[in-house]
């Protein structure tokens, strides 16, 4: 048997407009990841975005209602948003991984995290979305992001929130995953998190506003 193509790139269109692209990426089958999912969570935002956000995988919430997110993770996102000064209306959010990754126990789909392979099969949709936004700032969301944007010897806790050199946008700064918070432990760890979070997010915004 012929290998799978394992790989998003025969299911980019031709004309490259992020709704063309949103169109071709529903009927995607680059990987493994489309058939278990309800459906493609293709990024969302306004074409001339001044940021862009890229997080690791749409969860169960984004999954059932097909935009990324709106659940859990979300929410932390816009409260670190707002706390940062960026405006919402501003960004452009999407994933490095466009379709739910879970593995079922009993009625409950538990978030699983894409692996390299899948990574890489849905890095073209990512890379399309970017070469139509080219956006000012490019927040770059956990380890899986990372990976996928910077690279496997990124190190995202040594170089978190501090700019860095790339050729994918003027302004790109990594920081941890809006998720990392709802896995802290208590009280105190979370906010920790979240501190983080809106602390990077003011690197990105001050850094741009720089003259
Ligand atoms: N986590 C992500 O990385 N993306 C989403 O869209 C939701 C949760
Ligand atoms: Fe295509 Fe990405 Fe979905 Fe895999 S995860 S099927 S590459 S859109």
């Amino acid at each position: 048997m012929a290998d799978e193509p394992f790989d998003a790139t025969p299911f980019l269109p031709q004309r490259r407009t992020l709704d063309a692209l949103r169109d071709a990426a529903a009927g995607c089958r680059g990987c493994d990841l489309w058939e278990p999912a309800t459906q493609t969570v293709f990024g969302e935002g306004p074409k001339d975005a001044t940021f862009v956000f890229v997080g690791e995988v749409p969860g169960d919430r984004e999954d059932r209602e097909g935009r990324p997110f709106v659940g859990p993770a979300g929410r932390e996102l816009d409260g670190a948003l707002v706390a940062a000064g960026i405006d919402r209306a501003e960004t452009y959010v999407t994933n490095a991984v466009k379709h739910f990754r879970f593995e079922e126990r009993g009625k409950r789909r538990i978030h699983q995290k894409p692996d390299a392979k899948q990574i890489k099969a849905c890095r073209p949709w990512l890379l399309a979305e970017l070469d139509l936004l080219r956006p000012e700032a490019l927040v770059i969301l956990g380890a899986t992001a990372a990976k996928s944007l910077l690279g496997s010897s990124f190190k995202l806790m040594a170089e978190h929130g501090r700019p860095l050199d790339s050729d994918l946008a003027p302004v790109v700064v990594a920081t941890i995953h809006p998720s990392s918070i709802l896995r802290g432990r208590d009280g105190e760890s979370r906010q920790a998190q979240r501190d983080i979070l809106v602390e990077d997010l003011r690197v990105a915004a001050q850094t741009l506003a720089k003259p």
